[in-house]
């Protein structure tokens, strides 16, 4: 069984926030959308029922984020307890302590790692990301042994004026991920959180992008209608996903994805608020709570952008 919005889209992702701290602080943070500091945490048993209970209703995808997931003293637990049959387990992770942890994750389940990487130089890097210049060495590393220990490796860059979206910057990207074996994901910014202070001032479409790529031989291969019509792009024998976010009813069309705050909270997209609280059925693992309160939500899914008749 899966559940269909008004707008026959199939709710089949949930992108969990399972950390609001993060060691790194980057210029244009969203912080997925949330405020920074919440209330009461979900445990990595509270996380293995609710990946059993949506399965029941056709979630089996699941993107664990932050703050930094991996700062999290019981990250692997909450993978394995989550991990099971078809379901699909993946992270987004600034990758500080993916060296020390891949090969548990590995074993855990941990099928994907989204390496937020935004630029393949050290002090560029360290500017982005308020770190010091060591790190940059340090998450290479922690790329490194993941792809070694069997995790599929997807570098994330948010694309910004002046900083990574110039050809050269983008080839020494396209570079990097070819040489750990890694497909790219290159992210329109987008103006939440820190992001919108910055926004008029380091927001570049993702078109520059597009023209840089077809420059550099890419061959615009697909796009992926389960997940935001994203376009997807071959190079240098590296895949190249486009993620135009903003003002994109093509994106909103294909969204089959909602999120969980850390305290518990469903939100039906990353521009609106939390339209229920799971974390008391959580708690009390009330699977047939839970569901109602999902439904109810997927009920009152809407498209952020919508295409309209003067945009056809
Ligand atoms: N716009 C676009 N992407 C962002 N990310 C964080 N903040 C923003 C923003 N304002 C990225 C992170 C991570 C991914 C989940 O989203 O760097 O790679």
């Amino acid at each position: 069984m899966v559940l269909l919005d008004k707008f026959g889209r199939p709710f089949l992702k949930l992108r969990i926030v399972v950390n609001d701290v993060c060691n790194f602080s980057c210029i244009f943070c969203h912080f997925e959308g949330q405020p920074r500091v919440v209330g009461p945490k979900l445990n990595a048993d509270d996380y293995g029922f609710l990946a059993e209970t949506l399965a029941k209703i056709g979630v089996y995808d699941f993107k664990l984020t932050g703050g930094e997931p991996l700062l999290r003293a019981d990250i692997v637990d909450i993978v394995r307890r989550m991990k099971r049959g078809s379901v699909k387990i993946s992270m987004t992770t600034n990758g500080f302590r993916l060296a020390e942890l891949a090969r548990e994750l590995a074993s855990a389940g941990l099928d994907r790692a989204n390496v937020s990487l935004h630029v393949a130089d050290p002090d560029k890097f360290s500017k982005v990301t308020n770190t010091p210049r060591g790190w940059y060495k340090r998450v290479l590393e922690g790329i490194d042994v993941a792809h070694q220990a069997g995790i599929d490796i997807k570098i994330n860059a948010v694309i910004l004026r002046g900083i990574n979206d110039d050809g050269s910057s983008l080839k020494s990207l396209v570079k990097l991920a070819s040489s750990v074996g890694a497909s790219l994901q290159l992210i329109e910014l987008m103006p939440v959180g820190s992001g919108a202070k910055i926004f008029n001032e380091l927001y570049s479409p993702a078109e520059n992008m597009i023209a840089h790529l077809l420059n550099m031989g890419a061959r615009p291969m697909y796009t992926r209608k389960d997940l935001h019509n994203r376009p997807v792009f071959y190079v240098g024998g590296v895949k190249v996903e486009i993620v135009k976010n903003w003002n994109n009813p093509y994106f909103c069309a294909g969204c089959t994805t909602m999120r969980l705050t850390s305290d518990g909270k469903l939100k039906p997209c990353l521009y609106r608020e939390p339209a229920a609280d799971l974390y008391r059925p959580i708690k009390e693992r009330n699977a047939e709570a839970l569901i109602r309160e999902v439904a109810r939500v997927v009920y009152l899914r809407e498209p952020t952008f919508k295409l309209s008749y003067s945009s056809l």
